[in-house]
């Protein structure tokens, strides 16, 4: 694998901030660039400097019937890891494994959603949330990930659903946000094609139960995360450090992504459906031809492998050339995969949370100042650039942003209120910048925030708080954050 492959940067760097954490994952090359340098904790506790140039506040109005949402997901805030016949996921192993998780945090309470949902309701009709997108637990539909549906598992996701129907919400549920029942891992995970076919399973039992209430379906969470933080750095379940499994996990993730897609149609649901890709904007960190070069093909990893794919029904042919011929990947692939992969979709999922800056080297670099999460530069035009460019390659797919946000050091005040003003400020410039994407072009349908709660940050526990509404763990007690209300008033106006 290439000098490139191996220096790819990470996401969710380290689970310390300490020089070894950093050397382990890799950021101890990254060095800083430009003039904002300063790797800070920004953003959050000071009114960041404008990073952008879009639009001062006032005037900006979304298309009517925007919609404004927000998002979470299952391991993250349901809790109840046991009840209802639940089965175990990747994410029960890995959580509670020694020194996988920041404090040995674990989801099996998290913000105690299973019970808590009916509250978690009327907070989201409280913000007038127009779109909730929320994930479906494998593991409760089939412990195992295999065989006939549990009920009490479905029986959860219908009332969420008519409860979100009752107040008006729209929902939009992923099918997969990394909980993979452990019985698959133990089979091999997604480095065994069969986990693919039993995705297609999993997904048309859900189709079947939930079809009629989901107006929307995303198939695959991330599934460039998998690869690179499951499989490559191996700080997020299943923990493995093993590159060339990782390309061929992609590989399966696309096909799993495929598979799905057609048996919503073969179900007959009349749900739109499409993949949850987080993308990053990658920009050369100097005019070198070299750091041109080298940030087409990171690029490639980053983007194309998973929107080329999809979209075009191949995958980028540098990622294939710099993978290799004898790689799993390149060999995993069968006759008629791309053409699976790329069964039309209805829409595009967008997560964006930060650019990447390329050298001639293969390095990357910071330029801007970083959220609490040290992967994350805040550079809200790299959502503009991102949302025009996949509109310009790919085509007028209606598009909506699934994820965007930051962890903030959020703590209540005397008078029990949470001042998040870094937060408001953060949205409020990638609102302005969605919207300039809107006006140049692109098909933007819906916006959900992450996150609706403070939850459980994967390997950084609950240390990271990425909430609008503030969740005080030991009591499960919910706290309107001050950027919760400020975005009542954006959706009540339907802009800024
Ligand atoms: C995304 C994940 C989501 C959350 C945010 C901060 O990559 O999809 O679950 O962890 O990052």
């Amino acid at each position: 694998m290439s000098l490139l492959t191996r220096r790819r940067l990470l996401r969710r760097a380290a689970l310390s901030a300490t020089a070894a954490g950093a050397a382990r994952t890799g950021l101890a090359g990254a060095t800083l660039a430009g003039t904002a340098a300063a790797v800070s904790v920004a953003g959050c506790d000071s009114p960041p400097e404008r990073t952008t140039d879009a639009e001062p506040d006032g005037g900006l109005r979304f298309p009517d019937g925007f919609g404004w949402g927000a998002a979470t997901s299952a391991y993250q805030i349901e809790g109840a890891a046991k009840e209802d016949g639940r089965g175990e996921s990747v994410w029960d192993t890995f959580s509670h494994t020694p020194g996988r998780t920041r404090n040995g945090d674990t989801g099996d309470v998290a913000a105690d959603h299973y019970h808590r949902y009916a509250q978690d309701l009327d907070l989201m009709r409280e913000l007038g949330l127009r779109s909730y997108r929320f994930s479906i637990s494998w593991p409760r539909i089939q412990a195992d990930g295999s065989g006939r549906p549990n009920q009490r598992g479905l029986d959860f996701y219908r009332r969420l659903l008519d409860g979100l129907h009752e107040r008006g919400i729209a929902p939009m549920a992923t099918l997969f946000h990394w909980d993979l029942p452990q019985a698959l891992q133990d089979d091999g995970g997604w480095e065994n094609r069969d986990t693919a076919e039993r995705f297609a399973d999993y997904a048309d039992a859900v189709f079947r139960a939930l079809g009629d209430r989901v107006p929307a379906w995303l198939t695959i969470n991330e599934p460039k995360t998998v690869v690179q933080n499951g499989y490559i750095w191996g700080h997020h379940a299943p923990g493995h450090q093993d590159e060339a499994a990782a390309y061929l996990v992609a590989h399966h993730l696309q096909l799993a992504h495929g598979l799905a897609v057609q048996a919503l149609r073969a179900s007959g649901a009349s749900g739109r459906i499409g993949p949850a890709l987080n993308l990053h904007p990658c920009y050369p960190a100097d005019d070198s031809a070299e750091a041109a070069a080298a940030t087409r093909l990171y690029d490639g990893y980053e983007n194309r492998l998973y929107l080329d794919s999809v979209f075009t029904g191949a995958y980028p042919q540098d990622v294939l050339a710099d993978l290799g011929p004898d790689s799993r990947m390149v060999r995993g692939v069968r006759d008629g995969d791309l053409k699976i992969i790329s069964s039309p979709v209805d829409l595009l999922a967008v997560q964006y949370y930060t650019p990447i800056y390329v050298t001639g080297g293969g390095g990357t670099v910071r330029k801007w100042p970083t959220s609490e999460a040290e992967w994350q530069q805040i550079y809200p035009e790299g959502m503009y650039d991102i949302l025009t460019r996949v509109t310009r390659d790919y085509g007028r797919v209606p598009i909506t942003i699934t994820e965007n946000g930051l962890p903030c050091p959020d703590t209540p005040g005397p008078d029990g209120t949470v001042d998040d003003a870094g937060r408001v400020s953060f949205l409020r410039d990638h609102f302005a910048a969605a919207h300039r994407a809107v006006r140049d072009g692109v098909p933007l349908e819906s916006y959900h925030v992450w996150s609706l709660l403070d939850n459980f940050e994967w390997a950084e526990g609950y240390d990271q708080r990425w909430g609008l509404v503030y969740v005080d763990y030991a009591s499960q007690r919910r706290v309107l954050k001050r950027s919760a209300h400020w975005y009542r008033e954006v959706i009540r106006r339907n802009g800024l």
